[in-house]
């Protein structure tokens, strides 16, 4: 194909030469700490607002690769592409089939378009998604480029007071899905949302970390990276990738100054524990294929005959098991006031941050912890935090 030098130039001047609007999708309850990491990640982002469930910033395009190299708790990251006010079909349409979608999406791509309306006229959304999906259909057939469906690219439409607005996601699959962890387990917990509650449990990894009721060892595998500073998006694709403003050795040089920050440990400081042989297996597997030996050490145990595996005070992270997911219809007191007993008799001094899927469950637990609201895969959950 004979490279469109007129496109070139007007993705330079659209796309890469300007600052961008951008968007990340978090869970509600960890925005917070979405943003803090969303500021340390470089001097040319800002971070704009925060809302219920996500994060607005601004920066050039390489912000928004840096943010899905490395951000541990966003979901996602969208890029702000066109906001317009439309009450009808026909207005709608015609703005969609009038955006410069060539300088975003990959040549002749009709993206999956996602759409939610709120006090809009326009509220049938999927009549909404139709009627893009049509009119970016129509816009390649002006540029003489034949539409195909693409899976890979997500527009997010959102429709508010009649305000539309037009996202494209650039990260693909959700950013939980690091690529590390191939294993499956009862009720994991997603990847953003341990790395989310280790940073607001307030985990250090100079300090021992112990996981006591690991199951695939979702927080173990995620302070190993915080650890060994391995950017989270480092074994995976993103569907920016695919863009016609996407710079590959932009990408590679991003990716080999995050892989120059990788750290060897001098011993493990990670202890992952489980009673399921399965569960531990895997993580074991799990920790050898991707070298984090130097940060983890998994073991096959019981918690309640465990004792601290270091003199020195760290964080206990427990995600035990509980409610829908694993026990319908049960609210396991007694196993709670166990895990209570155990904390207040032999870690005496150590952070905890503990998930309790049941308000009433809380007086079974040491008294003086934090109660976090959280949301975890639809359901509420407080997350307990503070010292033993
Ligand atoms: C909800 S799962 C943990 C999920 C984990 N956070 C993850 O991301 O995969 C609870 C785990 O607690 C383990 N467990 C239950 N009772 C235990 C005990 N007494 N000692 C250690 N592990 C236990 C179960 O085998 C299960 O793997």
């Amino acid at each position: 194909m004979v490279p469109d030098d007129n496109l070139e130039k007007q993705i330079k001047r659209h796309v890469i030469g300007r600052r961008q609007s951008f968007y990340c999708t978090v869970a509600p309850g960890l925005e917070a700490v979405c943003a803090r990491e969303l500021s340390e990640l470089s001097d040319s982002l800002h971070v704009d607002a925060i809302d219920r469930g996500g994060v607005s910033f601004s920066g050039r395009l390489e912000d928004l690769y840096r943010a899905n190299l490395h951000l541990r708790t966003a979901g996602r990251v969208l890029m702000r592409l066109d906001d317009f006010k439309a009450t009808n079909f026909r207005q709608l349409a015609k703005r969609a089939a009038a955006f410069g979608w060539k300088r975003y999406l990959p040549r002749g791509a009709v993206p999956v378009c996602k759409v939610s309306t709120h006090q809009s006229r326009l509220y049938h959304s999927e009549a909404v998604a139709a009627r893009i999906g049509q009119a970016i259909q129509a816009y390649w057939e002006t540029q003489d480029v034949v539409p195909a469906g693409a899976h890979d690219q997500t527009l997010y439409v959102r429709l508010d007071n009649d305000r539309v607005s037009l996202s494209l996601d650039s990260s693909g699959p959700n950013l939980y899905r690091r690529g590390f962890k191939t294993h499956a387990a009862a009720a994991p917990l997603r990847e953003t949302a341990a790395a989310a509650i280790l940073d607001l449990a307030g985990y250090d990894p100079r300090r021992p970390l112990l996981d006591p009721m690991c199951g695939a060892g979702t927080f173990s595998l995620e302070a190993a990276l915080i650890a060994k500073k391995v950017a989270p998006g480092a074994l995976r694709t993103f569907a920016f990738m695919q863009w016609p403003a996407f710079r590959p050795r932009q990408w590679a040089f991003l990716k080999a100054a995050a892989a120059k920050e990788r750290h060897t440990l001098a011993s493990p400081l990670i202890f992952a524990s489980d009673t399921d042989p399965e569960a531990v297996r895997h993580l074991s597997d799990c920790v050898q294929r991707h070298g984090l030996e130097d940060a983890i050490q998994v073991t096959c145990c019981d918690f309640f005959t465990r004792t601290p595996p270091s003199d020195t005070a760290g964080l206990i992270v427990i995600n035990p098991p509980y409610g829908r997911r694993l026990e319908p219809d049960s609210v396991p007191h007694g196993f709670y006031s166990r895990i209570g007993t155990k904390l207040a008799t032999d870690f005496r001094g150590w952070q905890v941050a503990l998930l309790v899927p049941h308000p009433e469950l809380i007086t079974r637990l040491p008294a003086g912890l934090e109660p976090l609201r959280l949301i975890h895969g639809g359901l509420p959950l407080t997350l307990l935090v503070g010292v033993l």
